[in-house]
């Protein structure tokens, strides 16, 4: 059934301080080769990890054991970033998208189809969510059933969207 988790204060302030100033030290974030506007991502950093053994257990709590870890992905998007309409990739079933640092007043919506992806040909002609993050917000959802999307990002060349997304395999 269709669901999404939508959390405020997911991380405390120093532990969301310590992964923005990690994240955003020179270097760390490194541009990724896609065809979706200006991005760069890191991998597993050190510090999006800290916080897991607690996230751990409130996705469990959710989602049930049978679920593991699988990697943490931080991202920082930048004007004309979008992400076109996709499902995830095997194995990253549950995703948890946290907003870390957000530099524009404006939303920029995760557009989530309400219809699993195997019965929906068309999502965005279908009934969908839009789900804005604000600065310590977060959403939870099965990225692998449920086709999403960004439009278009529209703002200033020095403003950006500091993403960490983490995810669970189910087991
Ligand atoms: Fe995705």
């Amino acid at each position: 059934m269709f669901k999404i988790y939508k959390f405020d204060n997911i991380f405390n302030d120093l532990d969301k301080q310590s992964m923005v100033d990690a994240l955003l030290k020179p270097g760390v974030l490194k541009e990724e080769s896609v065809n979706e506007g200006h991005r760069d991502a890191v991998k597993n950093l050190p510090e999006t990890l800290i916080v897991l053994p607690e996230l751990d257990i409130k996705i469990k709590s959710i989602y049930g054991n049978n679920i593991k870890f699988e990697n943490s992905f931080s991202r920082v998007y930048y004007n004309q970033s979008f992400l076109k309409l996709h499902i995830d990739r095997s194995p990253l079933d549950i995703t948890l998208s946290v907003c870390l640092l957000k530099t524009f007043l404006h939303t920029w919506d995760i557009n989530i189809s309400k219809f699993p992806a195997y019965t929906n040909p068309d999502p965005k002609k279908e009934e969908y969510l839009k789900v804005n993050l604000e600065e310590n917000q977060a959403a939870l959802f099965e990225g692998r059933i449920y086709p999403h999307w960004r439009n278009k990002l529209e703002c200033a060349e020095n403003e950006k969207i500091l993403l960490t997304y983490y995810h669970w395999q189910k087991i």
